[in-house]
Order: C-alpha cells, then structure tokens, then sequence
C-alpha cells in the first residue's frame, strides 16, 4: 500500500542547469556582497524631527511614538548637543502649543517669541554649525487645528499665505536655516521666498512639502502637537489625494518655480513611487518625509516582537535611497547615526 520511495539522495542529485550567469555569486559572501551594494544610507542623509513643549527640565513620552518625548526647551538644545555628537547635520522642529495660546487665526504662529523661535535661538547659542529646520503651517496653533485660516467651513488659500509668510520672517529671524512650509496652499512658496529675500534672508533654504497627501499616516504626530481632539473635519481640500501621482509632479513643478530650493514627499515609505519619479522627473534635491504613523508601525510591531529592531529601521531607510531620495526626515535618526557608526 506504501508507495514507493525514492532513495533519499536522489533530491540532491539534480543535474546542473548549466546556466553562465548566475547572480547568487555576487552575494556569496558579506565582502561580496558589500562590494555589489548600490546604496546606503549615511549619517548625512538624516534631518531629525524633534517636538518641543513650554517647562523646565522635562521630557513627556508620547504615547503613540515609543521612544520618542515632547522635550522642553533646554532638553531640545540637549537633543542637538546629540545630533551634532551623532554627525546629524539637521534637526526639524515642532511645537506642542499650551491649548490656552491657539486661536481661531492661529495668531501664535507669528509670535516672534513662540516656542519654536525661542527654541531655534537657544539651540543656534550653543550649536550655530547645526542645521535647523522650521515648518510652517498654523496646525501646532490654530483651535481647529487647520494648517490654514478657516472662515464658513473652507480654507481660505491667498489670506493664509499671507499669515504664513509672517510665520516663516519669524522664523528666519530667530536664525532657522531652512523654511519648510508644510500647508500646502497654492503660491507659499513664492510668496515665503520673496518676503526672505526683501527681508535680507537671501540665505534661508526653502524646503518645500511638495507632494503632500492627504494621510492616515500622520495620526501620532498630531497627537504629539496635540492638534489630533482639536481636528475638525479632515485636510483634504489642500493636501493631496493618495490615489494621484502625475499630480505630484506638477506640485513639485511648482514649487521649483516658485523658487524651492529642496522638495520633499511625505509621507515616504507608501509613496517610494513618487520620490522615483519626482527624482527621475526634475534630478533636484528630494526628500521624504517617515511620518509619526510609519514610526509607529515600526515601533508597534518592534515592541510586540514582531519585527527584528536589528533589521527593519535600515532595512526602511536604505528603501528612501533606492527609491532617489537625497534625504529622509525620521524619528529614527539618532538611531540610525548610531548604527551606522558602530557598522550595525
Ligand atoms: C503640519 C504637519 C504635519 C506633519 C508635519 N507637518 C501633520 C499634518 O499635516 O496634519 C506630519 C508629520 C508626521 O506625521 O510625522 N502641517
């Protein structure tokens, strides 16, 4: 009733297939394999994104983004203390703003003593080599947590692009290296770029949040700005939707003529098609943006054992690289430089 079995060895005895190329030879060995790598990602493709928060000496965990805090003043200036010991040759900066200072106009954007200009003076004190990124847009301030000025249930464009314009001179005279308007309202960026320039900061970069989505991604970060209860509605009238590509380019074209000195696709590792062709489209400067929720995916699966730390961090950030990207914004940076440092 048994049927018959073959000798055992004979699994192991099938004919060479007599091929010439065969591309496992290049990844025989870790040498090997290292000599054959087209990409890596360096300690100089990494912008860190860092929340700051009004108080003295405190570090809050964000519940949503394990391991990452909500760093009072001083501890962000420790945190780029970090960056610069780490090589990281830029921080990105976000506020939490105390409830009882967002209004209908976001009015404490344009408060050339807000928390994220006070923060930018402290660090550039200490670190004036450190890059510092600042974003602009009236979410971390406005009480309907909107990027722009909301009358009759719409989104005024050309009204907020003024406002924005005053948030980004505020900035920029607190010593901010790069602009970073991440509202996605049509002409910011012409707008942003020629009120620096009559205002002698001719110098200031101007990252532009080109191809910006409409995104379930970005759920922890406002969480962290605590802008998430405040939310009504959704951005969908000025943020991109997920199922567009050929838009992206003519974003991104966009804001080159309008005088973008680097662009950015956010948020990254859904999007790697669009950093592709926007790189392959226009051969500029092109960042990704790791979002809170990509972090939190990451982080989620990690601490539930998962997915092994040891890999998948890299493993994600080699992927920005492959896809064209020069640079990825990520939670995960001082990690990142870490590893890389220790060859890990
Ligand atoms: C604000 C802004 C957002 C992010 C960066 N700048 C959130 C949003 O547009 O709602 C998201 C960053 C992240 O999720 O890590 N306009």
């Amino acid at each position: 009733e048994l049927r018959e079995q073959a000798p055992r060895s004979s699994v192991y005895d099938a004919p060479s297939l007599g091929l010439s190329t065969r591309l496992r030879r290049n990844r025989k060995s870790e040498w090997a394999r290292r000599l054959v790598r087209e990409n890596a990602v360096t300690t100089d493709d990494l912008i860190w994104p860092l929340f700051v928060v009004e108080g003295d000496n405190a570090r809050t965990p964000i519940a949503s983004m394990p391991g990452v805090e909500r760093l009072t003043i001083d501890q962000v200036v420790r945190d780029a203390e970090r960056a610069v010991a780490l090589g990281i040759p830029c921080i990105a900066l976000f506020p939490y703003t105390d409830p009882a200072l967002r209004d209908e106009t976001g009015s404490e954007a344009w408060n050339g003593n807000n928390l994220v200009c006070q923060s930018v003076r402290a660090i550039k004190k200490e670190f004036p080599d450190l890059g510092v990124l600042c974003d602009v847009a009236l979410d971390p301030y406005t009480s309907h947590g909107h990027d722009g000025l909301l009358q009759g249930g719409r989104i005024l464009n050309d009204e907020t692009v003024a406002v924005l314009v005053r948030q980004a001179l505020v900035q920029a005279e607190a010593g901010c290296d790069v602009i970073a308007p991440s509202d996605m309202m049509d002409g910011r960026v012409g707008a942003i770029r020629e009120a620096l320039d009559d205002a002698g900061f001719g110098d200031v970069q101007i990252m532009a949040y080109a191809a910006k989505y409409a995104s379930a991604f970005y759920g922890p970060f406002r969480d962290a700005i605590g802008s998430a209860k405040a939310l009504n509605g959704d951005k969908r009238t000025y943020q991109m939707d997920p199922a567009n590509s050929d838009e992206a380019i003519r974003e991104v074209e966009l804001d080159l003529a309008e005088g973008a000195d680097m662009v950015m696709v956010k948020p990254g590792m859904p999007y790697l098609d669009i950093i592709r062709r926007v790189k392959d489209t226009f051969a500029v400067p092109t960042f990704a943006y790791q979002v809170s929720g990509e972090y939190a995916m990451i982080m989620g699966a990690i601490n539930n054992g998962w997915l092994d730390r040891d890999r998948v961090i890299m493993e994600s950030l080699v992927a920005f690289k492959r896809a064209g990207a020069d640079g990825v914004l990520t939670y995960f940076a001082p990690e990142a430089a870490e590893r890389i440092r220790a060859g890990r």
